[in-house]
C-alpha cells in the first residue's frame, strides 16, 4: 500500500514535531495536521518561525523547508480526515479528572471523539495510527467505534507510540533508537505495519524498525516510561542518602553508571522529574494494573510517583529550615520553571510544586525562565488552586533577565538545568543579595568550589557537608 496523504489529528508537542520530520524526508506525502485549537494552528502557520506554537531546537528550520511544500496546519479536521490514506491520532491522554478512575486512569474522551470523527467522516478504507499513548488494549476499543461507521469502510489500527523527548525532539525524531509498530497478524494488519514501515524507512534504518502485535506495543510505550521515570526516582532516593552521609550523588551515579548493566544514562538526581508524561502514565499504569487485580504491581509503581513527590516537598523544606526557619516577606530568586532545559514546556515541572510550597510558607518569589513566559507560570499556579489568582500575581513576579531575578534575593533556588545559568556573572549577582546569599541548586550543574569562593552558601542536591 502505497501512502500519498497523511493526516494527523492533535497538533501538539508530539503531532507537530513528529509531522514535521515525516513531511520534510517524504517530500512525496502530503501531510496536513489538524487542530481544533485555532490559536494553536494559526501559531503553526505563523510567517515568524519564532512564534511557532512548540520550541524545540531545530524545529523551525524544518517547518520552514517543509510547510507549503507537503506539510499543512488547517482547523479542518473533516477535510483532512476524507483525503488521507492515513490518520495519526496524536490528541492529549491527560489523567482522567472526574468519575470512575478519577486520579489515576487515562481520559480516553479526546481520543472516541476523534474515532467517532473518523467513523463518521471516511468514505475510502483507511489505516489508523495511535500515536498518543493509550492504555494496553485501547486499540480494541477504537476498532469497536469505527466498525459501527455504516460506510463499510475497513481500518486497520496499528500502535506507533513516540520516544522522542522534549528538548531534543528533532534529534530523537532524525535518529530514534528504534521505532515500534504493532499491528494486526492478519494479512491485512500486515500490509498495514508494512505502509507504515516503509514511511520510516526513509531515514530509519529496517533494523531499527521493530513490529510486534498490537498489545506489545502499547504496553511497550508505558514500560517504557515507567523505567525512565523509576531511575529519576532511584538516584534521587540515593541523593537523600548522600546528604545524610557525605557520599556525593555525582560520583555514585557516575561509579554506578560505569557498569554496563547499569549504563550512564538517565542518573542525574534533581529537584524531582516532570513533563506532561512520566505521572500521568505511571498513574495509568498504576491503574491498570489494580484493574486486572495485580495489587503489588500497582504498589511497586506507584512507588515511584509517591519518591517523586517527596523529593520536590524536601527541596522546598529544606530552602525553609535552612532560611533560619521561615521565609516570609523574603525574596527567592527562581531560576527556570520548565521542566527541563530546551523547552518552554512547563506541565508537571517541579517547579510549580515547590513555588506553591513556598508561597503558603509567604515566600515573595521572581522567576527567570529564558522560554517560559509569565501567563503560563500564573497559569500552571492558578490550576492548582491554592490560593487566589490575585495573590498569586502578588506574592510571585516574573522577570525577563535573571540579574534583576535576583537582586535583593535572599535565596536562589535552581529548578531548570538550562546551560546558560553556569555562565552568568556569579559575582554580580552575590554583590546585589542579601547576605547570607544562599544558592538552592536543584540540578547540581553550578559549580560549589567557585561559588562557595565568592561568597555564596551552596547546596546541592545529593550532597551534604
Ligand atoms: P498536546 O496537548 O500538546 O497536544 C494535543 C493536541 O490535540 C491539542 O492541541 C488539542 O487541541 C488537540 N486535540 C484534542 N482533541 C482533538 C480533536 N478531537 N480534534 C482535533 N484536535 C484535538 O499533547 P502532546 O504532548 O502532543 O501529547 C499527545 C499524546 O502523545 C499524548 O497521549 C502523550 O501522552 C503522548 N506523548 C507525548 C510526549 C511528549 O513529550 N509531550 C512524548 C511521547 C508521547
Ligand atoms: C519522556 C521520555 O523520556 C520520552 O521517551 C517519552 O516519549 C516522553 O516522556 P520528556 O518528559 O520529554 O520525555 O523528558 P525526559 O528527558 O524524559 O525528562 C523527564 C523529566 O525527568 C524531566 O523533568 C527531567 O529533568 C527529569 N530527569 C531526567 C532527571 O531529573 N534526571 C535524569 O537523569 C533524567
Amino acid at each position: 500500500m502505497n501512502i500519498k496523504n497523511i493526516c494527523c489529528i492533535g497538533a501538539g508537542y508530539v503531532g507537530g514535531p513528529t509531522m514535521a520530520v515525516i513531511a520534510q524526508k517524504c517530500p512525496h506525502i502530503k501531510v496536513t495536521v489538524v487542530d481544533i485549537n485555532e490559536a494553536r494552528i494559526a501559531a503553526w502557520n505563523a510567517a515568524d518561525l519564532s512564534k511557532l506554537p512548540v520550541f524545540e531546537p531545530g524545529l523551525d528550520k524544518i517547518v520552514e523547508e517543509a510547510r507549503g511544500r507537503n506539510l499543512f496546519f488547517s482547523t479542518e479536521v473533516d477535510k483532512a480526515i476524507d483525503e488521507a490514506d492515513m490518520i495519526f491520532i496524536s490528541v492529549n491522554t491527560p489523567t482522567k479528572t472526574y468519575g470512575k478512575g478519577k486520579g489515576m486512569a487515562a481520559d480516553l474522551k479526546y481520543i472516541e471523539l476523534c474515532a467517532r470523527q473518523i467513523a463518521r467522516v471516511a468514505k475510502q478504507d483507511k489505516i489508523i495510527v495511535e500515536k498518543s499513548t493509550l492504555p494496553v488494549r485501547t486499540a480494541s476499543a477504537i476498532k469497536s467505534i469505527l466498525d459501527q461507521t455504516g460506510n463499510h469502510v475497513q481500518f486497520q489500527i496499528l500502535s506507533n507510540p513516540e520516544f522522542l523527548a522534549e528538548g531534543t525532539a528533532v534529534a530523537d525524531l532524525l535518529h530514534p533508537d528504534r521505532v515500534l509498530i504493532g499491528g494486526d497478524m492478519s494479512p491485512e494488519g500486515e500490509k498495514a505495519i508494512q505502509a507504515l514501515v516503509a514511511i520510516y524507512a526513509h531515514w530509519v534504518p529496517k533494523e531499527n524498525i521493530l513490529t510486534t502485535n498490537v498489545w506489545s506495543s502499547e504496553l511497550s510505550k508505558l514500560t517504557a516510561n515507567a523505567f525512565l521515570a523509576q531511575r529519576v526516582s532511584s538516584i534521587n532516593a540515593m541523593s537523600e542518602l548522600c546528604e545524610k552521609t557525605g557520599a556525593d550523588i555525582d560520583e555514585v551515579a557516575k561509579a554506578i553508571g560505569m557498569d554496563s548493566r547499569i549504563g550512564p544514562k538517565f542518573l542525574k538526581a534533581s529537584v524531582g522529574f516532570g513533563g506532561s508524561c512520566f505521572k500521568k502514565d505511571i498513574l495509568n499504569l498504576v491503574y491498570i494494573a489494580k484493574s486486572y487485580g495485580l495489587n503489588a504491581v500497582a504498589d511497586y509503581w506507584e512507588q515511584v510517583i509517591l519518591m517523586n513527590e517527596h523529593q520536590k516537598q524536601r527541596f522546598s523544606d529544606n530552602i525553609v529550615s535552612t532560611l533560619y526557619n521561615t521565609v516570609s516577606g523574603k525574596k527567592i530568586a527562581f531560576l527556570g520553571w520548565a521542566f527541563k532545559k530546551d523547552t518552554n514546556d512547563t506541565r508537571e515541572s517541579a517547579a510549580i510544586k515547590v513555588a506553591d510550597n513556598l508561597l503558603s510558607e509567604q515566600a515573595e518569589i521572581t522567576v527567570f525562565d529564558p522560554k517560559v513566559v509569565a501567563e503560563r507560570i500564573y497559569a500552571d499556579l492558578e490550576y492548582l488552586n491554592t490560593r487566589s489568582i490575585a495573590e498569586n500575581k502578588k506574592l510571585l513576579k516574573v522577570s525577563n533577565n535573571p540579574y534583576e531575578a535576583c537582586e535583593n534575593a535572599h535565596a536562589i533556588a535552581v529548578l531548570t538545568e538550562w546551560d546558560e545559568f553556569k555562565t552568568y556573572d556569579w559575582n554580580r549577582i552575590y554583590d546585589r543579595m542579601q547576605k547570607p546569599a544562599f544558592i538552592f541548586d536543584g540540578r547540581g550543574i553550578l559549580d560549589k568550589i567557585s561559588l562557595e569562593s565568592i561568597g555564596f552558601v551552596y547546596y546541592k542536591i545529593g550532597t551534604g557537608d
